[in-house]
This record gives C-alpha cells, structure tokens and sequence, in this order.
C-alpha cells in the first residue's frame, strides 16, 4: 500500500467544468474570524467582510468560519459593533455556506466557565441568530464542559463538531501523555456525544506532516464521523501536513483566502486547489473566482488592516514554535506583557519557566484560555519570585485551574502548587472533582436586575452578562448614553493613504516638523496610529473634522535596534513611551491588553515606579504593577484593610489579577473606577 493510497492521479490542465472529483476534500474558509483573529488582532469589521462575501459564497465551501472565539470580545470592545448583528449582516450575503462558529464549549466565547442559564441562553441565540455549525473546544479536553452546549445544538438541529485540542509534551507525537491511544480515545469519547464530525485542533502549528498521517489514520478507523484538520501555519508545517492528511483520508481541511493566510493564521486556500488538481480529491474550486476575491480583498480591504500585521520580523515562520511548542499567540502577548513591564531581556526566563509551569499545572494543552493562565503565571514567577519562593504571586486564573475550575486536567497538578494556591482560596482549598459549572450560581436573573433597560432583549443582556464591565460600556454607546470613544471608529481608505503618504515623506527626509501652532486645536476626534517601517516607528495622529479626516501630526521614532521579537541577550529596553512634542491624544482608553501589535499605551512620560509600596507622607501608594483595565475595586475609601488582601481587580493580558494591599491601614483616596485604563506605575488608591 503507497502511502498516498487515498489520492488517484490524473494529470490534466486547470479547467472551471472539469469533472467532479470522487471524493472532493471539503474546505473550511477561516478567513472572516480565525484568519483576521490571528494576523490583525481580530480587529475585521463586519464592512470590511461584505465586499467579498457573494463571492465567496459561491466557492463551494464545506462552510464560512464568521463567528466565535475572540471576535465577541474584539467587536463589542474594539469595534463599537453588535457581536450579534455581524451573524444576521452577513447571513443576508451568504445565502448557502453554513456558517461555523468557534465555541469554547462552557467558556462560550470568553475566558473561563459560565453558569448554565448563561450557556443555554447563549446557545439559543447562537443557533437563532444563525450559526449552523459549533465547533466545539474545551481547553483541557474535559467533555464534560461539553455537556450543557451539546444538548442545545442538538435541539436547535445544528452539526456539532467536537474538537481534539492537539498538544504535545515532546517534539513529536508519543510519550506519556499525549499519543495516539490519546487522541482515538478522546474521538471515540467525541462519537460518543453525538458528534457530526470531529476536528483535529492544531492551535499551534505543532503537527508535523509524518503524525499527521498516522494519526488521520487511526480516526478514520476509530470513528465513523467525518475528521476535519484545524492546522496553523506558525511553525512552517502545516501545508505539509495538509497533503499528508489528505493522502490518509481527512475529509475537511481548514484554510484561508490568501491575504489572511499564512505567518501564525493558515495556509492559503488557492496553492491546495492547485495541488490536488485532477487527483480524487479534488477541490473543485474555481481559482479564478478566488482570485477576483482576493483582488477586492487586497485593494479594497487590507490597506485598513496592514498596520496591524506584526511586520518586525521578515520570517513568516515562528522558528519559536519549532523551539518552545508554544502558540503564536501566546508569544506575542508574553513579549507584549513583557515589553510594558520594562522587563524583555527577561524573556528567556519566561521561555525557560513555561514548561515547568505547564508541567506543575498537569500538562495542560495551550490554547485559549490555558495558553493565559500559563504564559502570565510564567511571567509572574520570572518578575515577582525570589530565591527562596517559587510561585509568590498566583494569579486567580491559576487558582480556579487548581481548584478545577476550567475541568480535569490530563494529569495532576503539583500537590505542593495546588496547595499553594488554594492557601486562600475564596471558593475553599479543597479542589472539587465535579463538572465545574455545577459549582456555578445562576446569574441571567441578576444580571439582569444589575444592568435594567439598558439591555433592551436577550442578545444585550448576553452581551452583559458575558462581558459585565465592557459589555456594559458597548451598551451605553449602542443606546446613545454615552459617545464612544474615537479609537473605537473604523479607519477609512482616505486615512490610510494619508497615513503612507506621511511615512514615505517623513522616511525621505522631507517630513516639516509639525506647526502646532498655526493648525487647529486637536479634537475628541484625534486618533493615533503607531506606523512601523524597518526599524522605524511612526506615530501619526489623524484628526477627523466634518467628516474628512485631517493628519495632525507624524513623530518619528528611531528604534534602539528594531523590535526584539526573539530571544535576544540582554535586550535594550525599548524607548517606546516617548513623549511626542505635542501633547498626547485625549485621554481616551487605551486599548487594554490587546492582544497583538496594538497601539502601546498612551505615550506618558514612563514612569519608572517599582511594584514595590512607595511611602509617602500621606501614606502609602499601591501601584499598577502592569498595565491593564481596572475591573473593580474591591474596597471603597474609609475601609481598613490587612496587608495582602485583594484591594484591586486588574484585567491585563486577559487576566485578571487580583491586586494586594501592600500594607494595611485604611483606603484613603481611590484614583480609578471600573472601566478606566491604567499604565504601570499608575497610583491606584491610596492606604494611610
Ligand atoms: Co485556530
């Protein structure tokens, strides 16, 4: 038997009407979510998508990916956009693709457990608003956080794909934990469910062409459902892996259109109809209609996104991934985190903490939300342990894990850090064996009492009830209540060429310094874009007056030796948070943890303040030790508080931190509330 038994030869030219092949690989379009997701921060507008979507409507393919995972978050947050509407606008254009969204099974499309009424709730919506296929994951591939979503797809008549989040311990596939055996238990567990088809979810790039084809191998055998590869491209392999798949006999393979192809998204969907031209497997697809996508795509729509690719390396390939197994992602938000902290020489500790970190933590896969908790604990332990402590600042994201709050874990936790982290534990130091959501409170009814008419139906209330301290911020713009702020507005093609003008100027040396006084006043409106050309970095505020937007100013800043990306010995602090000559943007929020090549914070004066207490005649100041979104206080002004206890609740890197007194006494002055952005270093309340 070849090893390419399952693909027959027959080599012809390209023809649109050439005969259908015998078994055509299915192909999933990633482009509108996990494409846009990993290359431009998730930031695609739903405007941007409706140029190509007839279009592509008429591929052929198994199904549009165009909701799911981080884009609920990014639209309601970043977008000003109803993550809801997005699913009925362009149900409107794609009239016979199923849509797939992704969901993270209990997690929904946030970052930790739900209570059951949210989920039901959340799964009616979904399946009413339109979404027809869930592809289902749980971090730690404990199905039993499948077990209140399921029933709900099955009920509405949806096709539930279950996935496999793929991992390994070692380079390959094998060893103790994560093996073959593994993987057909966990389908057979998946069939077991009910599941239409199983996917195989590669988050990392990690699976190389030769597991690829053993293991496609073995769940064709195992189960009868269909098998569907989920691959990134990050480490370079996955196109390889891709043919290797199709030759043991996958049914659907994941890809994009080729401006969102490729670096930590996928690979391009245009090269794999090309190579399996003419065989049995044979797309079908009609290159020219892709082609035409992609003209539309290149022309009408990347010029808006471009600022966002993370260009400060040449290599499309993350040789990292290759290295430390660890998701693109997950790496650019550790060098971003690491970068605010003034702390990037640090960055080969972190990559030599996070394994022991995921071993102490049971071995757990790392995809969203375990690849956080893994990566911020990591830099905890690099920044904040000493000599004699390991683990001295366990965030509540490792707590809950070790409680088991996220599920079972593939094998036990460190009793040692377990016990360490459950020390104070607000929910007990026992951890619990059950499903974690049993452990839930329902919360609809609450909600709803807290948030009142401004959550006028069960999608706002949704939309709340997920993402309680921006959610809450999306609907008072949605309903007029308050102006969202500039940042939140979408670029236009006019911006952007004003913007490259600038930067080609500025790069000839012709750029005239900017005449502050003889221009306008900045307005609410201005907007700054960080520009990145070679080693140089441009920040260019863009002011929009009557409609058409006026350039207020290009700075130019020369980089000490570019962006270190990659592990660098010693590495020169960057020079980021200069102050520019004219006086920063309005205090609009900055973007909190954003999770890719965002705008850094606004550009203050660094401030260079320890998170250590500063002691000062009217008492003692608690800092920002990062920078981030406050998400409460959990003390008021004339409380008395003990040292070490959480006084502050601080979303950064999607994480919350929970925030200690760093003495005890009483709350004299809090300087945040819910909502505000903070930069590190910031005063956040004063104990005296
Ligand atoms: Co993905």
């Amino acid at each position: 038997m070849s090893d390419h038994d399952q693909v027959k030869m027959t080599p012809m030219n390209y023809d649109v009407n050439r005969p259908k092949a015998e078994n055509p690989v299915k192909v999933m379009d990633l482009s509108l979510r996990d494409g846009h997701q990993s290359l431009f921060a998730t930031r695609g507008r739903t405007e941007d998508m409706i140029p190509v979507a007839e279009l592509m409507d008429q591929v052929g393919f198994w199904a549009v990916e165009t909701w799911g995972g981080a884009t609920f978050d990014t639209m309601h947050r970043f977008l000003n956009e109803d993550p809801w509407e997005r699913i009925r606008t362009l149900k409107r254009y794609f009239k016979k693709t199923p849509f797939s969204m992704l969901l993270r099974a209990q997690n929904l499309v946030g970052y930790s457990n739900y209570p059951d009424d949210v989920a039901r709730a959340f799964m009616d919506r979904s399946c009413e608003n339109g979404i027809d296929i869930f592809r289902t994951f749980d971090a730690l591939n404990d199905y039993r956080n499948f077990q209140t979503v399921v029933p709900k797809i099955k009920e509405y008549k949806k096709h539930f794909q279950g996935c496999i989040c793929y991992t390994l311990t070692e380079s390959r596939l094998g060893g103790e934990v994560y093996n073959l055996d593994y993987y057909v238990k966990k389908a057979k567990e998946l069939e077991a469910m009910g599941a239409d088809s199983i996917c195989i979810k590669d988050m990392a790039g990690l699976l190389s062409p030769y597991d690829a084809y053993p293991l496609i191998k073995a769940l064709k055998a195992a189960v009868k459902a269909p098998i569907h590869l989920h691959s990134h491209f990050t480490s370079g392999m996955s196109p390889m892996s891709h043919l290797k798949a199709i030759e043991a006999g996958v049914d659907i393979i994941d890809t994009c259109m080729s401006p969102y192809a490729y670096r930590t998204s996928h690979a391009a969907v245009e090269p794999l109809v090309m190579t399996l031209l003419g065989t049995s497997r044979d797309t079908g697809f009609n290159i020219h209609l892709l082609a035409k996508i992609n003209e539309i795509l290149e022309k009408e729509v990347m010029p808006k996104y471009k600022h966002l690719l993370d260009t400060s390396k040449m290599s499309v390939i993350d040789i990292n991934v290759l290295l430390h197994q660890t998701p693109g992602g997950m790496l650019s938000n550790l060098v971003n985190q690491l970068r605010e902290m003034d702390a990037l020489d640090k960055i080969d500790d972190v990559y030599k903490e996070l394994p022991k970190v995921r071993k102490d933590l049971g071995q757990i896969p790392l995809v969203t939300p375990t690849s956080q908790i893994v990566g911020s604990q990591a830099v905890n332990n690099v920044l904040f342990d000493s000599p004699g402590e390991r683990y001295s600042k366990i965030s509540d994201q490792v707590k809950a894990l070790c409680f088991g709050m996220y599920g079972k874990t593939a094998v036990p936790i460190d009793p040692e850090v377990q016990k360490k982290a459950l020390q104070h534990y607000e929910r007990g130091s026992e951890p619990i064996t059950c499903r974690p959501a049993e452990l839930l409170e329902p919360m609809l009814e609450k909600d709803k009492a807290a948030i009142g008419d401004l959550a006028v139906d069960m999608d706002d209330l949704l939309i709340y009830a997920l993402f309680p301290v921006t959610g809450k911020k999306f609907l008072q713009w949605k309903y007029g209540k308050e102006d969202p702020p500039a940042s939140v507005k979408a670029i236009t093609l006019e911006e952007v060429k004003k913007r490259d003008d600038l930067v080609k100027k500025a790069l000839a040396g012709e750029l005239v310094e900017p005449k502050t006084v003889s221009g306008p006043e900045k307005t609410d409106n201005l907007r700054k874009f960080n520009v990145f050309v070679d080693n140089e970095y441009f920040e260019v505020g863009v002011d929009e007056v009557g409609g058409s937007p006026v350039i207020r100013y290009a700075q130019q800043i020369q980089l000490a030796g570019g962006i270190p990306m990659a592990p660098v010995a010693a590495a020169p602090v960057m020079p980021m948070p200069m102050a520019p000559p004219v006086a920063p943007a309005p205090p609009v929020a900055a973007a909190p943890a954003a999770p890719a090549p965002a705008a850094p914070a606004a550009p203050a004066p660094e401030k260079k303040a320890e998170p250590a207490p500063a002691a000062s005649g009217s008492g003692t100041s608690m800092v920002a030790p990062m920078p981030g979104m406050i998400v409460k206080y959990e003390k008021k002004v004339g409380d008395t508080v003990s040292a070490g206890e959480t006084v502050v609740v601080l979303e950064a890197m999607k994480m919350e931190n929970a925030l200690p007194a760093p003495a005890s006494g009483t709350i004299k002055a809090i300087n945040y509330g819910s909502g505000d952005s903070v930069a590190k270093g910031d005063v956040l309340c004063t104990i005296g």
